[in-house]
């Protein structure tokens, strides 16, 4: 595939005879793809039954004549007025039982039989006549999955889905312990939506309905998709891949299960917090390449600034650049902008854009079609590559759910928990995998894991690794759980203890930062080692016990009386294998963690991608390439070899950083 620079167009927002300009100023920036379609359900079908896909036609062919590749969205996030208006049982209804308003988006109820039909319908219309046009090279199915109904249609979807899943409600009242407070189920017809949290009435839903719940949405988003993927895939030649764009950790349902259906995933990546943050937003980037474990398509980023944050600034000048270049080297196959050129009216009307209302580019324009030339020029170097990384940071989406549901403390926050880990890798420059907790992990050093909900497959593939000779780090909460969102009767980690050497003998939500005394001598190469520094644990502690073959790495210092003197970190090594288990016990304040991880990495023989680069230079490697980014500070880098820079030409040992720079360099 070649790497792709591209834009959201919108044709129907604006008369037939504007469009001429639109494609030849894509043209002229070097976009090689537009989207078109998603959201468009009322210009495609204007009444029930009464299609009218001609100026749909019209806008793909002038596209194609302008050398750009068309990617369809099927505009099933956006249902029409006559629809909603006819058939209001289409409509989403929220946790209070009101139905959505029509003039907004997203406003569907997943689980709608009859929005299914609707949907399924248009879309194999637009597959009809697009699914043997050679411009056309893939579609999107809805976009951005996110809504929640407590529909009628929903409480008997999900009923049946439990039945199915459970068999008979013993099986169920068992799993959920129902007895607690009388929630004994003798019919499925009782069994409750789990309307979030309190709302007036005190006290929130059974964990295990919770968790249920969530995954029923899953598989009410799965199904609306499939019912979609099924009539392209029946009517389109297979070189035309289907994908969606996920919204980065946005933990709505499981994006694994959803990913399985798709091609390759997708995502839309904005900075409402004005800047690129390295280790936050190439997260988001390897979390998507890890959906399919494949490369993925940047389908949306903002051009300068979003409308919907609280300050809407916009990015540098350079880092809009240096933002697609970081995607490219995090596994991105293309880079799309949202949007092309705004409608006049209409709820985004603030929003970036690369063309102005009076059709002209604004400022931002030359910055992507510099991006656009050297898309061009440097492509090449990315075909059939993809991150390879040493070093896998584990995610679930169930985790993450049943971590809410019970933080037990109100700061802990599983994602803010989980970048407390990937943070420091991204700062050593070391590429990551985020991946399911469900992953093989062969080919792996490092894992680093905190699966709350364990069950015997996930465990046994961890036990697997360190067996194996890998390094497993396991953080807090973990082995909690099972698949039920109940609590295992084992302490934790559970079915992990005998490869942990450890277990829990008590945890501790902490008001106070704790103590903490590492007796760890440092490792780095070519340094006297040396104590690495004290530090605090803070929000979440436990108590470790130690067996007597596993190193306590450190001891917690004076606090509540129960943790004081007890193991806060643990290493066990698996003979004859070498396989290291570490138990950190605690939320590290992020210096602690940041030592401990970087001590780990040296430990486990991980390699950052290119040694003794400034601290504000993020590099990530691809094939032979690899992309050098600066943030806003000017910077000089000595690489370790003389390399040819496909940005500029130049062929050199050192670079000069301006700020936002990118170098995209192979050895020479
Ligand atoms: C995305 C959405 C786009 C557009 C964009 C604005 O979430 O998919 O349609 O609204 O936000 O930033």
């Amino acid at each position: 595939m070649p790497l792709h620079l591209g834009a959201a167009w919108y044709p129907e927002h604006w008369p037939e005879t504007r469009w001429g300009e639109d494609v030849k100023l894509m043209r002229d920036a070097g976009l090689t793809v537009v989207r078109v379609g998603e959201f468009a359900w009322s210009s495609l079908e204007p009444r029930e039954g009464a299609f009218n896909l001609g100026w749909l036609e019209r806008a793909i062919a002038l596209a194609a004549d302008h050398g750009l590749a068309v990617v369809i969205g099927t505009p099933t996030a956006a249902p029409p007025a006559w629809m909603t208006q006819a058939y209001p049982d289409v409509l989403a209804v929220n946790a209070d039982g009101r139905p959505a308003t029509h003039g907004t988006r997203c406003h569907y109820d997943v689980t709608s039989e009859r929005y299914l039909a609707f949907c399924r319908r248009i879309a194999e219309k637009l597959a009809i006549c697009f699914g043997h046009d050679a411009h056309v090279i893939g579609w999107q199915i809805d976009n951005e999955y996110n809504t929640v109904s407590y529909s009628e249609d929903a409480r008997r979807a999900f009923q049946n889905w439990l039945r199915q899943r459970y068999g008979s409600l013993d099986a169920l009242n068992a799993a959920w312990a129902t007895a607690y407070w009388s929630q004994t189920y003798s019919d499925w017809t009782q069994i409750p939506l789990p309307i979030q949290g309190t709302h007036g009435f005190g006290q929130p839903h059974n964990p295990a309905l919770r968790l249920k719940w969530r995954q029923f949405i899953t598989e009410a988003y799965r199904r609306f998709q499939l019912n979609q993927i099924e009539v392209i895939r029946a009517n389109a030649t297979p070189s035309q891949w289907i994908t969606h764009n996920f919204m980065g950790f946005f933990d709505g349902f499981d994006h694994y299960v959803l990913s399985a259906d798709l091609d390759f995933a997708s995502w839309d990546q904005y900075y409402p917090a004005g800047h690129l943050d390295f280790a936050h937003d190439s997260a988001g980037h390897d979390l998507t390449r890890g959906f399919k474990r494949k490369n993925f398509w940047l389908i949306e980023t903002q051009p300068g600034s979003v409308n919907w944050a609280p300050i809407n600034s916009a990015q540098d000048r350079g880092e809009t650049r240096a933002a697609a270049w970081n995607a490219v080297a995090h596994g991105a196959e293309a880079v799309c902008y949202w949007q092309w050129r705004n409608a006049l009216n209409g709820q985004e009307q603030y929003h970036g854009s690369l063309i102005a209302p009076d059709g002209d580019p604004r400022p931002i324009y030359a910055e992507i079609s510099r991006t656009g030339r050297e898309f061009r020029q440097a492509g090449h170097l990315f075909d059939d590559t993809s991150v390879e990384a040493s070093v896998a940071v584990l995610h679930s989406y169930e985790d993450r759910w049943a971590l809410d549901f019970q933080r037990h403390h109100a700061d802990f926050d599983p994602l803010q928990y989980l970048v407390s880990f990937y943070r420091p890798l991204s700062r050593r420059n070391i590429a990551v995998d985020v991946l399911s907790t469900r992953a093989m992990l062969d080919g792996y050093k490092l894992v680093i894991a905190a699966p709350h909900i364990l069950d015997e497959a996930i465990a046994n593939e961890l036990i697997r690794f360190v067996e194996g000779g890998g390094h497993l780090v396991l953080g807090v909460r973990s082995g909690m759980k099972t698949p039920d969102n109940a609590l295992r009767p084992q302490r934790q980690p559970a079915l992990l203890q005998a490869i942990a050497g450890a277990h829990v003998e008590e945890y501790y939500a902490l008001r106070e930062p704790v103590d903490i005394k590492s007796m760890i001598r440092s490792n780095e190469t070519g340094k006297r080692p040396k104590l690495l520094p004290a530090g605090t644990a803070h929000t979440w502690a436990e108590w470790l016990v130690p067996r007597r073959d596993t190193a306590v790495l450190a001891r917690y210092g004076a606090s509540n009386g129960w943790l004081d003197g007890q193991a806060a970190i643990t290493m066990h090594t698996h003979s004859p294998s070498g396989g290291t288990a570490y138990m950190v016990g605690a939320w590290l304040d992020d210096a602690l963690q940041d030592s401990l991880i970087g001590w780990i990495v040296a430990q486990a023989g991980v390699e950052p991608v290119l040694p003794g680069l400034p601290a504000s230079v993020h590099v990530m490697r691809r094939g032979q390439a690899y992309i050098l980014i600066n943030n806003a500070e000017p910077k000089s880098v000595t690489l370790p070899w003389r390399a040819k820079d496909h940005l500029s030409g130049k062929t050199a040992r050192r670079f000069m950083l301006e700020p936002w720079d990118v170098v995209v360099a192979t050895r020479v």
